[in-house]
């Protein structure tokens, strides 16, 4: 059982909570959820950040892995360049910090951004978690909505790829579901039925607007891209985690393939739509939700 004033247990039920996460994440165990996959928003409103800066780390020196001066030395010089980016890494940074600190040994980070972010969040974290942490960045390829004129429409997201530790990790590609050759007539007739690896570049639909994936979230994920990637990077049984959870897809998909989730959002509405999209689960997989109120907890 789970008492009513534990946010969470390792033996305890998958779990929704609804509140700011930075302040749940630091009630997490440490090594902890063998996966992690956020998609941040991008606008994350300037008064909540300047606080958050952090300038402490280098000095005990005892978080292994992470590059204490370098990496406030290359902050400086990329945020330098741009304050928007600035207020959005200053709310990300320690929310990534408490990520490392509650992913297992053996876990993987999953950050999904756009291009707009991608290429100084790429130098900040190989800063962070280290440069031999980087396993992938993922495009996401979609085609929907306008096309622009004046330069080449950008119809993808992108995902960055971080593992806690090179030499020890995990990656089980032959879970994950194959798709069809481009080219069928080129290979063999049992390799077209089998399908094959996907590589990096992901063709996906976004949601379709009328399919009954649809919560009706407006930053809804397709739940064929999270598959893949709890698919990959985790195991029956293991604790994965959505830290910016919106609608409830990593979650969903989670508990179809038999995952553990803790999955986080501030906003009512997503914690109102995860909760009517995911139920209670079932015996074996039951869902606990819960509000989160510092005076309670703390
Ligand atoms: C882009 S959406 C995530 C969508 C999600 N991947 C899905 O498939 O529905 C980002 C979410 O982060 C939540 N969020 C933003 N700041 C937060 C914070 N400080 N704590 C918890 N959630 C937060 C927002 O409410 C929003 O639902």
């Amino acid at each position: 059982m789970t008492n009513r004033n534990e946010i969470f247990r390792v033996d305890g039920p998958s779990t929704v909570i609804l509140g700011d996460n930075l302040k749940i994440l630091k009630r997490l165990p440490s090594e902890t959820f063998q996966l992690i996959y956020i998609d941040p928003p991008f606008n994350t409103g300037r008064t909540q950040q300047r606080q958050a800066i952090r300038t402490v780390r280098s000095e005990n020196g005892s978080r292994i892995g992470f590059k204490g001066a370098s990496y406030e030395t290359v902050k400086g010089k990329i945020t330098s360049y741009d304050d928007v980016f600035e207020d959005y890494w200053s709310f990300l940074e320690p929310r990534l910090e408490e990520a490392w600190r509650t992913l297992a040994a053996t876990g993987t980070l999953y950050l999904h951004l756009d291009y707009r972010e991608v290429h100084y969040a790429k130098v900040l974290l190989d800063a962070l978690f280290g440069r031999e942490c980087f396993l992938n960045e993922i495009i996401w390829a979609y085609d929907y909505g306008a096309r622009t004129k004046n330069r080449w429409p950008a119809k993808h997201d992108n995902i960055l790829v971080y593992v806690k530790d090179p030499r020890n990790y995990l990656f089980c590609s032959e879970e994950v579901d194959r798709e069809p050759y481009m080219a069928p007539s080129l290979v063999t007739p049992e390799k077209v039925a089998l399908g094959k690896l996907p590589t990096d570049v992901w063709w996906h639909t976004i949601v379709s607007p009328t399919g009954k994936e649809k919560t009706g979230y407006a930053t809804q994920k397709p739940e064929g891209v999270l598959r893949r990637i709890v698919q990959a990077s985790s195991k029956k049984g293991d604790w994965v985690m959505d830290f910016f959870g919106g609608s409830g897809t990593l979650g969903k998909v989670a508990n179809q393939l038999e995952r553990r989730f803790v999955l986080v959002d501030k906003n009512p509405e997503a914690f109102e739509i995860t909760q009517k999209r995911l139920g209670e689960g079932s015996d074996e997989l039951s869902i606990r939700y819960l509000v989160y109120n510092p005076e309670f907890y703390e």
